[in-house]
């Protein structure tokens, strides 16, 4: 077994569309538990270093602009295979492609807009993590 931690955004769509505890509550019905979190109102300069692995790509600038648009939901999910378990609840990054019953397929409603975020390794859990908890603000059980 093994327990993971992972680096989830709730976007700033879903914060406005009052969706926090709708997604919580998946998190938590599927055996993930929120151990760190805080709401934040990123700066240009933070939503392009959080996506520097994107930038130069086509929709890198409407990317941040988004992401800066109003205040989004962090927090550090922890459980057994965290990462992976996180992505699968996700969906796909285009809403249009997640399965059913994925937070994408059920709140995202574009492929920007996508309503969560969530860490695809180790080792970008690991950084991701980092970029906005101090290891003292992460509440392990
Ligand atoms: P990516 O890391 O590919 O997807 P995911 O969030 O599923 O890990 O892309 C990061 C974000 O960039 C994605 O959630 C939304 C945005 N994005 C676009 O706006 N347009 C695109 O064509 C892609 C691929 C991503």
């Amino acid at each position: 077994m093994t327990i993971e931690r992972t680096l989830s955004i709730v976007k700033p769509d879903a914060v406005a569309r009052n969706l926090v505890g709708k997604i919580y509550d998946r998190f938590e019905t599927n055996g993930l538990r929120v151990v760190a979190a805080r709401m934040k109102h990123l700066s240009r300069a933070e939503a392009e270093g959080f996506y520097a692995v994107h930038r130069g790509k086509p929709f890198f600038d409407s990317l941040v602009e988004f992401m800066t648009s109003g205040p989004v939901m962090i927090q550090v999910l922890e459980g057994e295979n965290a990462i992976l378990k996180n992505r699968e609840l996700m969906g796909a990054t285009d809403p249009q492609k997640a399965a059913a019953g994925t937070l994408r397929a059920d709140f995202a409603s574009s492929i920007e807009a996508n309503a969560v975020h969530g860490s695809d390794s180790p080792e970008n859990a690991a950084i991701e993590i980092a970029w906005f908890f101090p290891q003292s603000e992460v509440y392990s059980r």
